[in-house]
Order: structure tokens, then sequence, then C-alpha cells
């Protein structure tokens, strides 16, 4: 009798699984320049972009990237021409009406975070929806950034931990990082190992202040419209590359190259 050997898929990528990053996140910047440099209007550039939010979802799948974490729209972005602002959201409404049921039936979790007063109602119930459809998702979360600010989260968990302290429930002095955290919107998520930048922008922008302390940055020059799986795909080879220390000496971290 033989006994078959224990059956291994090989990565896409031909990666070891623990050098892919669990959770990345993106600031998915350029698609006004992109529209702009074809002599076509923005709102084209996000439309294109939503496209490849769809294919990066996917190839975030097949890669192992359990956590993908997108700047769909900023608490600053509401300073942009109210028509811009509404094609926007419209944007929004199309793409969590339009993906729910794949995203169910494909096991994984959506969710908003930022700060849902101040959204129009009926991104509001499409976010209500989606996240109701997917909440038995346990494959892979992803999380949009909604009328999301790094700096309002910070605050809102500032007030919520005062809150507590001034009504007894904890001493101040118990609050430390972990308890931060879990004051955060992300409280369920683990931080981002990997934060992806396009259009060559170097700035954080007020995304994910807290959680990317000790992400790996990774910056593309191609617009978002351009940054399809095969651009995501260089991101993640580039990562397994990469030596994390946080913190330590080399001699400390020793062969195991700290993933
Ligand atoms: C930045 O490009 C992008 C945004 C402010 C919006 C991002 C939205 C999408 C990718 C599409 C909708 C999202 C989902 C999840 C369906 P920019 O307009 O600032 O580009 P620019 O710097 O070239 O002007």
């Amino acid at each position: 009798m033989s006994v078959a050997a224990p059956q291994t898929v090989a990565h896409p990528l031909g990666l070891d699984p623990a050098r892919v990053p669990r959770h990345v996140a993106i600031i998915m910047d350029g698609n006004g320049r992109w529209a702009e440099k074809r002599g076509l209007p923005r709102i084209w550039g996000h439309r294109e972009g939503a496209v490849r939010v769809r294919e990066v979802v996917e190839r975030a799948g097949q890669l192992g990237v359990t956590h993908l974490t997108l700047y769909a729209f900023s608490s600053e972005n509401w300073k942009r021409p109210q028509d811009e602002v509404s094609q926007l959201m419209l944007l929004c409404v199309a793409y969590l009406d339009g993906e729910a049921q794949r995203l169910a039936e494909e096991g994984i979790r959506l969710r908003v975070i930022g700060r849902r007063v101040g959204l129009p109602v009926e991104v509001r119930a499409a976010i209500e929806k989606v996240e109701a459809m997917t909440a038995h998702g346990t494959r892979a979360h992803l999380t949009l950034a909604l009328n999301y600010g790094g700096r309002d989260e910070i605050v809102d968990a500032c007030r919520a931990l005062a809150a507590k302290a001034a009504s007894g429930q904890i001493l101040p002095e118990a609050i430390d990082e972990a308890m931060v955290s879990r004051h955060l919107y992300t409280a369920d998520l683990p931080d981002p190992d990997l934060l992806i930048r396009t259009a060559g922008e170097r700035r954080l922008s007020n995304y994910l202040l807290w959680q990317v302390s000790y992400a790996e940055l990774f910056i593309s020059e191609a617009a978002w419209p351009e940054f399809g799986a095969d651009r995501f795909d260089e991101a993640v080879v580039d990562y397994a590359g990469r030596v994390r220390r946080f913190g330590k000496t080399d001699a400390q971290l020793g062969a195991s190259g700290a993933h």
C-alpha cells in the first residue's frame, strides 16, 4: 500500500509563504493625473482605478495576502470640486453594490473604516449592506478607508478611552499600546506589513498613522490606474526580500532573515 505524500501547493511567485505580507495597505494615488495626461475627465481615472481595485483584490488572494486595506477617500478629499466628490461617492456605491455577492461567495469580509457621519445616506446604506452580507467571511479581509483620517481615528480612540477612564471602567495607567490599538477603527486587524503608494509620492497623507509604525514602504512610479496584478506582484516580491529589524541589530536577528 502506498501512502500519498502531502500535497504542497507552490506559491504563484515561488515565494516562501512566511515571507508574504499578511497585511498590505495601499494609498491609491494618481488617478487624476492619469486621466488628465490622456485628455480625459478626472473621474475616468477613478473609474479605471476601481477596475484595478478588483484586480488587486483578486491577486492578493492568490498570493496569500489575507488583509488588504485601501485608501478610497480621505477626510481631506471633501475639498475637491463638488462634482468629483459626487462622482467618487457614486463610484463607491457602484463598487460596493457590484462586488457584495462575489465577496460574500469568496469568503472575503469587507469593512469600511472612517467616520460614517458625513457620508451620503446612499453610501452608508451600501456599506451597511455589504458589511452584513460579508460578515461571516474568514478567508480574507478587505477594508476600505472612506471619509478616513488617521488623526481623526486617534482622536476618536482618545475620546473612547477618556470616557472609559472618566466612568471608572479603566484606570489611566492601564492604557498601553495594545489598549490604544483595540480602540482604533482597525481594532480587529493586524498592523500592515507593507504600505504601497502609487504615482511616485512619498507621503503618508494621514493614512493609518498609528498602524504603519513598522510597515515596509513601497513607492511605485505607476499611477493607480496602471497598477495591475503584475505591479502588485513586484511589490510583494520586493517585500519578501527585505529584512525587518523591528529595532534589533543584524547580530540579534541571526540567520533567520527576521520575517
Ligand atoms: C487619488 O488620486 C485617488 C483618490 C482620491 C480616490 C481613490 C478611488 C479609487 C481608486 C476608485 C474608487 C474606489 C473604490 C474602492 C471603488 P488623485 O485623484 O488624487 O490623483 P492625482 O493626485 O493624480 O490628482
